[in-house]
């Protein structure tokens, strides 16, 4: 284990507590592994999602989530700097699967390494493992660290 080196940290950010945390863990071990870290955050979305029909509308509310994400972003990116971590992140919108495009992410920067929560902001609070959680386990190609 000692000669083994994480690079490439991906780190999946949707604004709860237990994903901030995902974030500092991030970070402080990619201080210590002189590794980078890649942040993402993705925005899902439905054409159905209350606007019914109108397109406007829906990209205006698609537009201020994507905000609120780049800003969590931006928090964990403040963090990274005054560490002195390599940072980059990505708000990532998508109509369909939010586990998917977290192991897409992943796997575009080659990341040997994903850091989450076990749960999110959006379940129950007695789930154990939240759905992205899981599906990221079962399905990513590289190691996946969850945050308790
Ligand atoms: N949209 C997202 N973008 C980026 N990371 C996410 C997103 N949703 C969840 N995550 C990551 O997955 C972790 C677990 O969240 P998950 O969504 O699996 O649980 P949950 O919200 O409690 O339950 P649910 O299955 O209802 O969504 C979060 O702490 C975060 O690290
Ligand atoms: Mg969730």
């Amino acid at each position: 284990m000692s000669n083994e080196k994480f690079a490439n940290i991906v780190v999946a950010i949707d604004g709860s507590d237990l994903s901030k945390r995902a974030a500092d863990y991030a970070i402080s071990l990619a201080k210590e592994q002189n590794a980078k870290v890649s942040a993402v955050a993705v925005v899902k979305f439905h054409q159905t999602d209350a606007f019914r029909g109108s397109t406007a509308t829906l990209e205006k509310f698609v537009r201020k989530q994507a905000e609120i994400a780049q800003r969590w972003l931006d928090s964990a990116r403040n963090k990274a700097e005054k560490e002195n971590v390599r940072f980059e992140s990505r708000v990532i919108k998508t109509r369909t699967n939010i586990p998917e495009e977290i192991i897409k992410y992943a796997m575009d920067k080659r990341s040997d390494l994903i850091i989450m929560g076990t749960r999110g902001r959006t379940g129950f609070k007695k789930v154990l493992l939240g759905s992205v959680a899981s599906a990221v386990v079962t399905h990513a190609g590289c190691p996946v660290m969850v945050i308790r």
